[in-house]
């Protein structure tokens, strides 16, 4: 396979149909890792070697650390040779044993500012010329960053949690991005811990976003659990509600004809680019 370079028009986004599904809540701990994590793991069960997880969290990135990974190179490797081709890109990548790779934020924070808005889109549209899925974990809020990823993203998995200030923040979010023009990729509503007791009318909830609720995820002391273990619910398959839950989440982004795959495809597929 020839090497790709990474200033390919977005054109070439647009015409695959392949997804970039980017996780985005504007406040920190609503469960964007978590679910970042138990989707791509949920895909890659389907498709195995055909997802790819990012951290974009280029800061405090929870990846590495809530899937046990070790990472020998990160994203940081890339913005230091940049530019740089599909190979590269593909030789900085973590395998998990779920059959996901991971691109893993930078180890220290303070590398995290070497990383720009053009490395962000570079890197995804590579990846997303080799890969079936690529996941975006995020940090919180709105950064360039996010905007970048968000920029070049298929679908955009909203995170929400059932407290006051979560709603609030994603309403404001979706605000700002309909005023910068950020309307074109898919959104799907996760609402985080929504069996917690705290007083929050769902219906109230989806008028307040001007969106139904797609996904609810429970709370429970497992995902905390799998989040220190560090082997997501979709792995160790250790709660089935949950499991349940995200199994959900898995099938907004399968399509009916795929429903019934559960096999992947033959590894020989890895690396290639789709045709
Ligand atoms: N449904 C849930 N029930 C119980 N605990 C949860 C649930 N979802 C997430 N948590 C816990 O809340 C904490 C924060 O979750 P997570 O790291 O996924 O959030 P985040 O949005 O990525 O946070 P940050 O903004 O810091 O990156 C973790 O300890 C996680 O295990
Ligand atoms: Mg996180």
């Amino acid at each position: 396979m020839g090497a790709t370079t990474l200033t390919s028009p977005p054109e070439e986004v647009a015409a695959d149909p392949s997804r970039i599904i980017t996780i985005l809540s504007p406040k920190g701990g609503a469960g964007k890792t978590s679910s970042a994590t138990n989707l791509a793991v949920g895909l890659a069960k389907r498709y195995p070697r055909e997802v790819v997880l990012v951290d974009l969290d280029l800061q405090f990135g929870d990846v590495a650390s809530n899937m046990r990974l070790q990472p020998t190179s990160t994203i940081i490797d890339l913005a230091r040779s940049w530019p740089v081709d599909s190979a590269q890109v593909k030789l900085s990548l973590t395998s998990h044993p779920s059959g996901l790779y991971t691109l893993c934020a930078p180890l220290s924070p303070a590398e995290a500012d070497e990383i720009t808005a053009d490395h962000v889109t570079g890197v995804l549209r590579a990846l997303h010329r080799s890969f079936r899925y690529v996941i975006v974990d995020t940090d919180p809020g709105l950064s360039e960053r996010v905007l970048s990823a968000l920029d070049v993203s298929t679908d955009m998995v909203m995170i929400c949690s059932t407290e006051v200030p979560s709603i609030r923040g994603l309403k404001k979010a979706l605000e700002a991005l309909d005023v910068v023009g950020l309307t074109s990729a898919r959104r799907v509503l996760v609402l985080n811990r929504s069996n917690a007791k705290v007083g929050v009318d769902i219906g109230q909830l989806e008028r307040t976003i001007g969106r139904p609720v797609d996904v609810r995820v429970p709370s429970s002391i497992d995902m905390v659990l799998a989040t220190n273990d560090g082997i997501p619910v979709m792995e160790s398959g250790r709660n089935p509600e949950l499991v349940r839950a995200f199994e959900h989440l898995v099938e907004q982004f399968v399509t009916d004809d795929d429903k019934d795959h559960r096999g992947g495809k033959p590894a020989s597929r890895l690396f290639k680019r789709k045709g």
